[in-house]
């Protein structure tokens, strides 16, 4: 089995619901408030390890209680932490999450995400990757270590992914040591000037990202994903299910996608099982503890079905 290696965010998730959202100036009443843990990185990392892959994460935590909280989520959800460095001097990746009509607004903080140091990255690098292991990040941490993370991890012989979260314009290197880029439609949209909605949109869009030698998958929310990848064009309609909370959804099916791609599982087994998880994800509230377990799938579905 290949090793899945994330580098990426870890934030202190503060969540609230409100009916709507405020307006300038004014102060509304909200309800179910809750801190748990989240970041784009540490959901992919947990919702890869609770699937099945052996997981490692690259990230770096603030001098304070939440810091100590993230850390300790991780290893819960049995992500491997040797690469979780702390940053005395800063604190711990924060997320202002607003919840409203079954969606999400985010304000992040981002704390000790931005101060990780490139050499420390590369040690742990050097010391985890092995030639086809997995490597998988976002754009939560500072942009100039992730671009150069993804050579490091290139020329490392691995197999890179890169969910650009949150969206903005990539410098060329990054696509030449790219093999899949995981976008949902207005990244895509940023990204290639495409609003994926169709079937003939989102061939142009991932024909797009083929010019520039890369794969991708486009996830159109409720009406499932779209990917070329390993030569062969593929779409898996997305689950109904009943929204509770849309947080780490997005997190959760790139993290079960790479659980199966450690496997070698095929693409469209992966982008099938990336879906049911997804779909369990938003019937629960939070972010890393909404994602479910491997049984937890398993038996959702067959009971469903
Ligand atoms: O993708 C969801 C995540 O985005 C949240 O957990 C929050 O921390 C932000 O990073």
């Amino acid at each position: 089995m290949k090793k899945v290696i994330v580098l990426g965010s870890l934030n202190m998730d503060l969540t609230i619901q409100c009916v709507d959202l405020p307006k300038n100036g004014e102060t509304i009443n909200g309800s179910d408030f809750f801190v748990n843990p989240g970041g784009k990185g540490g959901n992919q990392a947990v919702a890869a390890a609770k699937l099945g892959a052996e997981t490692h994460m690259i990230a770096n935590i603030g001098n304070d209680v939440f810091g100590e909280q993230l850390l300790e989520a991780l290893q819960g959800y049995g992500v491997h932490t040797e690469g979780v460095f702390r940053d005395a001097h800063e604190t711990s990746g924060v997320a202002m999450i607003i919840r409203s009509h079954g969606d999400n607004r985010i304000i992040l903080g981002n704390g000790a995400n931005h101060t990780l140091p490139e050499a420390a990255f590369v040690e742990m690098l050097q010391k985890l990757a092995r030639k086809d292991d997995i490597f998988l990040t976002q754009l939560e941490n500072d942009y100039a270590l992730v671009r150069n993370a993804l050579r490091h991890a290139k020329q490392a012989g691995m197999y890179t992914m890169l969910n650009p979260a949150p969206a903005r314009v990539l410098d060329s290197d990054v696509y030449e040591h790219l093999d899949l880029i995981v976008v949902n439609q207005s990244e895509c949209e940023l990204l290639t000037g495409i609003y994926p909605s169709d079937e003939d949109s989102c061939m142009e869009a991932m024909h797009s990202f083929e010019a520039r030698g890369v794969d991708a998958l486009i996830t159109l929310g409720t009406h499932g994903s779209m990917c070329n990848a390993f030569g062969r064009y593929l779409f898996v309609p997305a689950q109904k299910v009943e929204t509770v909370d849309t947080t780490g959804a997005g997190d959760s099916f790139i993290g079960a996608l790479c659980s199966c791609l450690s496997r070698d599982v095929d693409m469209k087994e992966a982008m099938e099982f990336a879906t049911r998880v997804a779909a369990l994800t938003v019937t629960r509230r939070g972010a890393q503890a909404s994602i479910p377990y491997k049984k937890e799938v398993e038996h959702y579905f067959k009971e469903e079905n």
